[in-house]
């Protein structure tokens, strides 16, 4: 049996930080309201002139060295992503590009918004397991400051730029216990009845340009909570797990009162949860991935933990996956 091992991870913001109070100077807004409502403090944005492929390789050769690999052996590089740097190449191709992969990775995005990489890793662990590919880079990237509308302080106090990256490798196991390690099961969901509730206000084939985010907050809040809650009861239920089996949780990072109800309706211990929304804000496609390299650096994901990862962003689209590390 062929599994899907997490080898290296890396992530990358960029070097701009605008805190509350630098928005509190943009729009009719203010620290304690960002705070009180969303537990974030500041976001990274990318710099003009600076592109997300860039940001997306530097956080992907972190992961391929931290995997101990050369970027030639990647076979398979997946970029989730809702700001493509172009309508087409891909972004996948661009950081292929810059990696110097050569052509012998299969490079493709996918759109599932903010449950992005949640999709994009099963969609490399099912390469893998069936011997499509044997190293895949997995990367969740977006700039989502270029598609805020920054006049609308009820969506632009929310979101953030940045990268992250996980290269996957196969591996033969032998026994069924051992057959656990690496990505253990993956639910993906979506509902498209629920569009309207989050999405954007043109596209290239509309409007000729990317649109902006148009939300309504409190619908998106109350149906993250569900449906986060929801895919992680159902992906453990795939994995023969309980949730006290849970060791860490990594929620997508949309805002700290919807993490803080997530873990409430599992009845999970807060502690067990990554939260990284007061520092990055909501990066969308990249939460995962760079929360992931958080919790690896302040030592809080550690071999023999049941991971467990959910997601939930426009479509909309949800979903979770339960990981062995
Ligand atoms: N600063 C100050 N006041 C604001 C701001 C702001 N940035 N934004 C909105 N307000 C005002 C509103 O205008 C309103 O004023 P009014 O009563 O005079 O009309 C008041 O605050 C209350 O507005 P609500 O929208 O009712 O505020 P709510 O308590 O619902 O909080 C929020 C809004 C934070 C957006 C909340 O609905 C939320 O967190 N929703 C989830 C959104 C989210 O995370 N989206 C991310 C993308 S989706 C995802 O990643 C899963």
């Amino acid at each position: 049996m062929i599994n899907s091992i997490i080898l290296g991870v890396g992530s990358k913001l960029p070097s701009k930080c605008l805190t509350n109070d630098c928005l509190a100077k943009m729009v009719d807004t203010s620290d304690e309201w960002i705070v009180q409502r969303t537990g974030i403090r500041q976001r990274y944005v990318l710099e003009p002139g600076q592109v997300i492929s860039a940001l997306a390789a530097e956080a992907a050769k972190t992961a391929i060295s931290n995997a101990g690999i050369s970027a030639h052996e990647i076979d398979l590089i997946i970029v989730a992503t809702t700001t493509p740097e172009k309508t087409f190449p891909s972004t996948a191709a661009l950081v292929q590009e810059k990696l110097g992969t050569g052509n012998c990775a299969a490079a493709f995005d996918i759109n599932a918004v903010c449950s992005g990489f949640v999709y994009a890793l099963s969609i490399a662990d099912s390469f893998i397991k069936t011997g499509q590919s044997q190293y895949a880079l997995v990367i969740g990237c977006d700039a989502m400051s270029k598609i805020v509308d920054w006049n609308d302080r009820s969506t632009c106090v929310l979101f953030g730029d940045g990268a992250g990256a996980m290269v996957l490798g196969a591996k033969r196991f032998d026994t069924d216990e051992s057959e656990k390690v690496g990505v253990v099961a993956a639910r993906l969901f979506c509902d498209g009845k629920l569009s309207k509730i989050l999405e954007t206000s043109g596209g290239t084939s509309t409007t000729c340009n990317s649109g902006v985010i148009v939300m309504n907050g409190r619908e998106v809040f109350k149906r993250s909570i569900e449906k986060m809650s929801m895919a992680v009861q159902m992906v453990l239920s795939k994995a023969g797990l309980a949730t006290d089996q849970i060791d860490v949780l990594i929620p997508h990072q949309a805002n700290a009162r919807i993490l803080n109800a997530v873990a409430e309706r599992l009845g999970l211990d807060k502690s067990k949860m990554i939260d990284t929304v007061g520092d990055f804000a909501n990066t969308s496609a990249a939460t995962i991935p760079i929360a992931w390299d958080y919790g690896l650096k302040k030592g809080i994901i550690r071999k023999n933990q049941n991971i467990v990862l959910t997601a939930m962003g426009g479509g909309v689209t949800w979903g979770a996956a339960v990981i062995r590390v």
